[in-house]
C-alpha cells in the first residue's frame, strides 16, 4: 500500500472511531464465511462490484432531489462522478478478463437497509443517507480484506481495491456529516437503529456472487 492509500485508509479507520464517540460503529465484524465466498466467485463478484459503481452513482444523484440537500448538489454530483469513475475501472477489468456483461442481481442486505428508510421528507433524506453511509462503510471494510487477501494471486486486483478505500471512506464520511447537519440528533438515533439491523442482515449468508 502507497502512502497516501495509508493516510486514506487511516482516515477512514480515525472516521470509524469517532463516528460516535459512545458507539462502536459495526455490532458485528464482516463474517468469516463472506471472504471465501467471494475468492470462489471472484469475476461474478467482480461484475456484482461493477453494477455496485453504477447503482452509488444513481444514488448520490438521487440524493439531490431533497430540498434538503440542494446546497450540496455540487458535492453529490462530484460523489456520482468518482462512483462512475469508479465503474469505468470495473468495466474494463471485466472486459480485460473476458467477463461479459450480465444483469444484476439483488442484494438483500442492501434491500433490508433500503427497505429502513422511513416515509416523510426529513425522515427520509436523514435514513436514505444513513443507509447510503453504510453502504460505503462495508464497502471500505470488505476492499479492505480484498485487498490483503489477493495481494499475492491477484496484485492489480488487491491494489485496485486498496486505492478505492480511500474514495469510499470519503463517501462514508460525506453522507453521516450531511445527516448530521439536517438533524444532529434524529440521526444518531436512526443510525443506532440501522446497526442493529445491520448485524442482523449481515449474518444471514448467501451464496450468490455479489459483494454484499
Ligand atoms: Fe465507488
Ligand atoms: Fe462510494
Amino acid at each position: 500500500m502507497r502512502a497516501w492509500q495509508f493516510v486514506g485508509f487511516g482516515f477512514y479507520l480515525v472516521w470509524n472511531v469517532f463516528y460516535d464517540a459512545q458507539v462502536q460503529l459495526w455490532r458485528v465484524p464482516v463474517p468469516n464465511g463472506w471472504l471465501p465466498k467471494v475468492l470462489s466467485n471472484l469475476e461474478g463478484v467482480l461484475l456484482d462490484h461493477c453494477h455496485l459503481e453504477r447503482k452509488a452513482a444513481t444514488s448520490a444523484l438521487n440524493l439531490i432531489k431533497y430540498p434538503e440537500l440542494a446546497a450540496r448538489a455540487r458535492e453529490l454530483n462530484g460523489i456520482a462522478q468518482e462512483e462512475l469513475e469508479h465503474f469505468n475501472l470495473l468495466y474494463d477489468l471485466l472486459k480485460s478478463r473476458g467477463v461479459s456483461f450480465g444483469s444484476p442481481k439483488a442484494s438483500p442486505w442492501i434491500g433490508g437497509l433500503m427497505k429502513f428508510i422511513r416515509k416523510g421528507r426529513r425522515e427520509q433524506v436523514i435514513d436514505h443517507l444513513i443507509a447510503a453511509s453504510l453502504i460505503e462503510g462495508r464497502s471500505c471494510d470488505k476492499f479492505q480484506i480484498l485487498a490483503e487477501a489477493l495481494k499475492e494471486t491477484e496484485p492489480s486486483i488487491a491494489t485496485m481495491y486498496a486505492e478505492l478505500v480511500e474514495s469510499e471512506g470519503g463517501h462514508f464520511s460525506a453522507y453521516w456529516r450531511m445527516a448530521c447537519e439536517i438533524n444532529d440528533e434524529e440521526a444518531h438515533q436512526r443510525l443506532d437503529r440501522f446497526l442493529d439491523l445491520e448485524a442482523k442482515l449481515i449474518i444471514q449468508s448467501n451464496d450468490l456472487p455479489i459483494l454484499h
